[in-house]
């Protein structure tokens, strides 16, 4: 199986690998396919111009190196932005900035955006309750 040089050092080096304490919203999510799991942490604030902002956010990942390497790309595609924009990211958007993912291993990129949409509909529901 050919990993991608991008694959590769995010596995090695993951950005935004840990917990946020105090975090905005959570979302954990698991893959059927093979029991791996992934949370993600954010952290959001209200910027004037822009609304709320993704200020920090963290993953921790129980999986493969595919699933390592999508969790350190969501959180960074996600880092800074709106959640309006956060909630268009798709795993299609993880894996193209990960210069592709072998075709067997493209299930392990559903984790990194259903984490990142289930941890803004955390943040979500707070604001609401
Ligand atoms: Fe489980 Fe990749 S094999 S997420």
């Amino acid at each position: 199986m050919q990993y991608s040089k991008k694959v590769l050092d995010h596995f090695t080096r993951p950005h935004n690998q840990g917990v946020i304490k105090n975090a905005s919203g959570v979302g954990m999510v698991g893959n059927p396919v093979c029991g791996d799991l992934m949370k993600i942490y954010i952290k959001v604030k209200q910027d004037k111009e822009k609304g709320d902002v993704i200020k920090d956010i963290k993953f921790e990942t129980l999986g493969c190196a595919s699933a390592i390497a999508t969790s350190s790309m969501v959180t960074d595609l996600a880092m800074g932005k709106t959640i309006e924009q956060a909630l268009k990211i798709t795993r299609n958007d993880v894996a193209d900035a990960l210069e592709g993912l072998p075709p067997i291993k493209m299930h392990c990129s559903n984790l990194a955006d259903e984490a990142l949409h289930e941890a803004i509909k955390d943040y979500q529901s707070k604001l609401t309750n």
